[in-house]
């Protein structure tokens, strides 16, 4: 076989394999070119979810005729003044988004210069198709058709029109946050969408994103080291079953980078249960020698020169201020789960976003059926005399325990009702976190060290975080191929399984890979302890084991969720208890 120059047509195609996947990806790289060109104002069609017309006009710069047949050409620019890779402020930069789209459908560029007249060029399917004079008012209109008709390898791809349109709208919401000084107007088959006018960055986000953000948002602005961070990020109790609401941006460039997805992940670990996600809308902002953004030919990836200093600036900022909305939301009447007592009249569940409250509801529900199941037959629940003055503790005086699962305390202001395993894992962890940065973990060893079977490279990890595990107050050594022995287990958990233990460490150690540093390591490593030693559903407790655990959350920060996120405690207030009995 002979070595053959490829022609440019099949050149054009090759590349927009990887530029053009879907509609949404070309209406991406039109969009960022409206943008380039210093638009103000940018008009979207659409027609079956881009399949079968996109279109963006915009009122940018413009090209003259000789510059349109230029950039319809691979590997020409106008945004590449030097030859410098390293200082890159445009989106765009290898000039070959529009000769690629032109490849796989029919593109009608037409622009205008402002003082001079409008020209169309034809291309269809990487074949000129004419070009002539036209009108239209100074700027650009691209016009998109019979996208990959000629690609039937590409189209069997191609989800349904709802499925592109959705992506689509992803792609131009995205692109909106980024630049909220622009005015964006999206149609789709011929329903307006949205119409956006220029306004400040958290205003236009707020105007994409849910607008139930407002009180579950929490908003975000710290620097270190010369990066910047600012945006919103939603309260751990606010979250989907999908990570499809997060907009991560590196100087006003809109990124899907696995780096930040993890630090972000990171952030909310031990708040948030694993299947679930936070909604977030984050910009970072980072000096232009310390970012390569050529790295992806779609461009939605970046490589920074010190990732974990981004990771670090992304997870320390984002946990100090979950932190402080957690001591907030945990001083306040209710609670992490606002809505939990209002009645189903008032609550109107927002059809953008899930949340999780149907759990702490049915928990409530078995809570009343469970309380009335022991009132009606024998009532085991033992309970304290109410007394005439509560004393003005923020979880109240415990007064019995219902199922052997639930405290039930009397505060000045109404009726607390606390999770008693979900309190106490929190607890653990709290005190275990508390006792490492003090340095004072104490461990327990065990009567007979115990011999764990796992398999090699589960037996491998743990035997590579053997330091930090003591830390926390856990001994281990290797023993043998298949089986780790166990000396020590740290005191904050009593009795515990500890062959489920280190199979979750395991796992736990697996998933965070090497991308995380050492401290974030063994909070997570902590997390994972503190689910095994908090058993304690189901126990009988004294009445004054129930104030001391009253008396700890009230302590402890961070006590108000439990380590997956659900709310520890619930209080219902005199004016619901009247409610609830009809006196209001
Ligand atoms: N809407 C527009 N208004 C003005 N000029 C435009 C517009 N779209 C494209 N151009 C010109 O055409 C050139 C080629 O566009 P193209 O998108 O193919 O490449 P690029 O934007 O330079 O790089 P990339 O391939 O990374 O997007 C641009 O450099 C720009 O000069
Ligand atoms: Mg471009």
């Amino acid at each position: 076989m002979s070595i053959r120059r490829l022609p440019s047509e099949l050149v054009n195609r090759i590349a927009a394999g990887e530029v053009v996947e879907r509609p949404a990806s070309a209406l991406k790289e039109l969009v960022e070119n409206a943008l380039d060109a210093g638009s103000g104002t940018i008009r979207i069609r659409l027609v079956a979810g881009g399949l079968e017309l996109l279109e963006v006009a915009d009122d940018g710069c413009g090209m003259p005729s000789d510059e349109m047949r230029l950039a319809l050409e691979r590997h020409a620019t106008s945004k590449l003044q030097d030859d410098g890779l390293d200082r890159i402020t445009s989106f765009g930069f290898r000039g070959e988004a529009l000769p690629s789209i032109a490849s796989v459908s029919r593109m009608t560029l037409d622009s205008r210069v402002r003082g001079s007249d409008g020209w169309r060029i034809v291309v269809d399917h990487g074949k000129q198709g004419g070009e002539g004079p036209t009108a239209l008012p100074p700027g650009t209109c691209v016009r998109v058709e019979r996208l990959f008709e000629k690609v039937p390898a590409r189209r069997k791809f191609l989800r349904s029109s709802r499925a592109e349109y959705a992506a689509c709208l992803d792609a131009v919401k995205r692109l909106a946050m980024a630049r909220s000084d622009v005015s964006f107007a999206l149609e789709h088959d011929g329903r307006r969408i949205f119409s956006l006018q220029p306004t400040a960055p958290p205003l236009r986000v707020a105007e994409l994103l849910t607008a139930e953000l407002d009180r579950n948002g929490i908003g975000i602005e710290c620097e270190r080291n010369g990066l910047g961070l600012t945006g919103v990020v939603s309260l751990p109790t606010f979250n989907r079953g999908m990570a499809d609401q997060q907009y991560l941006f590196v100087n006003a460039r809109p990124v899907k980078d696995r780096l930040l997805v993890g630090a972000l992940r990171g952030a909310y670990r031990d708040l948030i249960p694993r299947d679930r996600h936070p909604i977030a809308a984050l910009f970072l902002s980072v000096p232009l020698d310390e970012v390569d953004v050529n790295v992806h030919p779609a461009k939605t990836e970046v490589r920074f020169r010190d990732p974990s200093a981004v990771r670090g600036l992304i997870v320390g900022g984002l946990r100090a201020a979950l932190d402080e909305a957690s001591q907030r939301s945990a001083t306040r009447e209710q609670p992490a789960a606002p809505v939990l007592w209002t009645t189903s009249e008032d609550y109107q569940p927002s059809q953008s976003v899930e949340r999780i409250t149907e759990e702490p509801i049915a928990t409530m529900a078995s809570v009343v059926a469970e309380a009335r199941a022991l009132f009606e037959h024998a009532p085991a629940a033992r309970a304290e005399p109410a007394v005439q003055d509560v004393p003005s503790y923020p979880l109240g005086v415990a007064r019995g325990q219902v199922a052997a699962t639930y405290i039930v305390a009397e505060a000045e202001d109404g009726l607390v009702i606390v999770d008693q395993h979900a309190a106490h894992e929190r607890l653990v962890l709290e005190r275990m976190r508390a006792a490492r940065e003090g340095g004072t973990i104490a461990c327990q060893p065990l009567l007979m060290p115990e011999v764990i079977e796992l398999d090699e490279p589960d037996c491998d990890r743990i035997e590579a975080a053997t330091a930090e595990l003591a830390g926390l107050g856990l001994e281990v050594e290797r023993f043998g191929t298949n089986a780790i022995l166990v000396r020590a287990t740290p005191a904050a958990l009593g009795k515990t399984d500890v062959s489920g233990l280190l199979s979750d460490l395991a796992s736990e150690l697996a998933e965070l890979g090497s991308a995380f540093s050492l401290q974030e390591k063994l909070n997570h490593v902590s997390a994972t302890i503190a689910c095994h030693g908090s058993v304690r559903a189901g126990r009988v407790l004294s009445v004054a084991e129930m104030n001391a655990l009253l008396r700890e959350m009230e302590a402890t920060p961070r006590s108000g969720q439990c380590n997956h996120g659900r709310p520890t405690w619930v209080k219902l207030g005199h004016s619901e208890i009247e409610k609830l009995f009809g006196r209001r």
